[in-house]
């Protein structure tokens, strides 16, 4: 394989920007991520994909549960802060406004909006499991463009 050919196609998916909210009893975190996919629309389903050795991966296994919150364009900033592993910034969640969702999982009230999702099926995949979850609810804040990830001029990947 040309592993640059392969690099410059990867980096070109335009993909939005996410914070993904999980809980695991009264433990809560949030982490930005791009890797975020609609799979199904009866029932509505998404998949995303979360690092192995994060801290959310173990809380979403125990809990079941996610929220999907949709990064608006003018929340670069917070999309930067949500990508510090929990380990190095543990309470990077509580520096944005939030309530817990009808599932438990936090959701976050400055993003465009949001849906809960509970998890159905987990797939390994290298260094990531992505996990498919069913979306049991929803809610819009408010109106704008999303951020996107070529836009806010990060990377991740490749
Ligand atoms: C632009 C960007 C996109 C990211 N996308 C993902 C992703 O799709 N899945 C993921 O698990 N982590 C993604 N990350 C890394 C997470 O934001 C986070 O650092 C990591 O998952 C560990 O978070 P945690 O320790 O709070 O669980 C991304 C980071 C950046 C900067």
């Amino acid at each position: 394989m040309d592993v640059d050919a392969r690099r410059i196609v990867f980096r070109a998916i335009p993909y939005g920007l996410h914070a993904i909210g999980v809980r695991r009893g009264e433990e809560r975190n949030a982490f930005t991520a791009n890797w975020v996919t609609q799979c199904s629309f009866e029932p509505p389903m998404l998949a995303v994909a979360v690092e192995n050795d994060g801290a959310s991966i173990a809380m979403i296994r125990e809990s079941g549960v996610l929220s999907v919150n949709l990064f608006g364009a003018d929340q670069r900033r917070a999309a930067a802060r949500l990508a510090r592993p929990a380990a190095r910034a543990p309470r990077k969640l509580e520096e944005m406004q939030y309530r817990d969702g009808s599932t438990g999982a936090p959701v976050l009230l400055e993003t465009l909006g949001y849906v809960e999702c509970r998890i159905v099926a987990e797939l390994p995949t290298g260094d990531h499991t992505l996990f498919v979850g069913e979306v049991v609810d929803a809610g819009v804040f408010r109106e704008g463009a999303p951020l996107e990830i070529h836009a806010a001029g990060f990377t991740y990947g490749g």
